[in-house]
């Protein structure tokens, strides 16, 4: 269904189904042979959720069956894996590096499935804040209760669609403005017009502290290209195709869920408001940590730029 001003969702619909194909890749890394990320939390969302699309990562009996009818599927999951493999390894770093430096206050915007405040060893006195919506955040919470997990920070849950005034949400949560903070906008960009793109950038900024530390990874040049969304829309309905006959579930179209809008470069935006900016290219990342982009499948993945950057002081 395509997007609307005010939609909603819940875990296995439209982009809460998204969360779900990002956690049953990290399943897939955690459990491969020589895994870059070790998330086992994400195999605990994925058997919580059922059977859906998302199984084709994380059940090598469904993807065989899928390789059977459609042999491009491996590659493209394999790829999709190492995406969301290297995706998690920046993300893990930059966090890391922020506590190292002394950042006590965290917020991941549209956490979704992400698992890094059960995961990651944060320094005492560590405040992680998490906003998405309400019932992506409750199925996260309560399915990690029922494994028995406990936060290895203070959790703070702040259900919001990040379309409305969640900064007012975020403060009213405890947030403090006044110090600084490691904010993370992962798997989230594409999903919002680009306008709302250039609000949550701006919002991020003026509620960071100068020694203040954001990542996010961003829609790259290229983007819009037809040709390219073409072939990426051809590629993804021949997959789509062949889970619709695997996965008896509604199989979400992912092609309808991102806007592909011209947007703001977000990596010289930030220097211009006084942000030390860091960024790699998807390929680059792939080569940083150890994988290569199959030639044959490379425009498979939308063009992708991870930023890093730190408030100046
Ligand atoms: C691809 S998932 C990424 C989740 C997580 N950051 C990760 O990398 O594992 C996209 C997430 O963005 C959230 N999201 C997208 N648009 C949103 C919005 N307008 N308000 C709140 N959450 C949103 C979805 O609910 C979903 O959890």
């Amino acid at each position: 269904m395509p997007r609307t001003d005010n939609d909603s969702w819940d875990i296995t619909q439209s982009v809460g189904a998204t969360a779900l194909g990002v956690a049953a890749a990290r399943a897939a890394e955690t459990e491969s042979a020589d895994p870059l990320i070790n998330d086992p939390f994400a195999r605990v969302f994925v058997n919580a959720a059922g059977e859906g699309v998302w199984s084709i990562y994380a059940d090598p009996g469904l993807l065989a069956k899928a390789v059977e009818l459609e042999p491009d599927v491996r590659s493209r999951i394999q790829l999709m894996i190492d995406f969301m493999a290297t995706r998690t390894a920046f993300f893990d770093e930059f966090f890391l590096g922020a506590a190292d430096s002394g950042v006590r206050q965290v917020v991941i915007l549209a956490a979704g499935l992400d698992a890094r405040t059960w995961r990651l060893p944060w320094p005492d006195g560590t405040v992680v804040y998490e906003l998405d919506q309400p019932k992506v955040l409750d199925f996260k919470t309560n399915t990690l209760r029922e494994h028995g997990a406990q936060p290895k920070a203070r959790l703070v849950n702040v259900p919001i669609d990040l379309r409305q005034d969640w900064p007012k949400a975020l403060q009213e949560a405890g947030f403090d403005a006044s110090r600084p903070a490691a904010w993370s906008a992962e798997g989230l960009v594409r999903y919002l017009p680009a306008q709302a793109q250039d609000l949550l950038f701006e919002r991020i900024h003026s509620l960071s502290a100068d020694g203040s530390w954001l990542a996010s990874n961003v829609p790259g040049a290229g983007f819009t290209d037809p040709e390219l969304v073409r072939r990426q829309r051809e590629d993804m309905q021949r997959m789509r195709a062949a889970a619709a006959k695997l996965v008896d579930s509604e199989i979400t179209d992912f092609d309808d869920l991102w806007y592909p809008e011209e947007r703001t470069p977000v990596d010289g935006w930030l220097r211009e408001y006084g942000w030390d900016v860091a960024t790699a290219t998807f390929s680059e990342l792939m080569a940083r940590y150890g994988r290569s982009v199959p030639q044959d499948a490379g425009h498979a993945m939308p063009p992708t730029l991870y930023v890093s950057a730190q408030r100046r002081r």
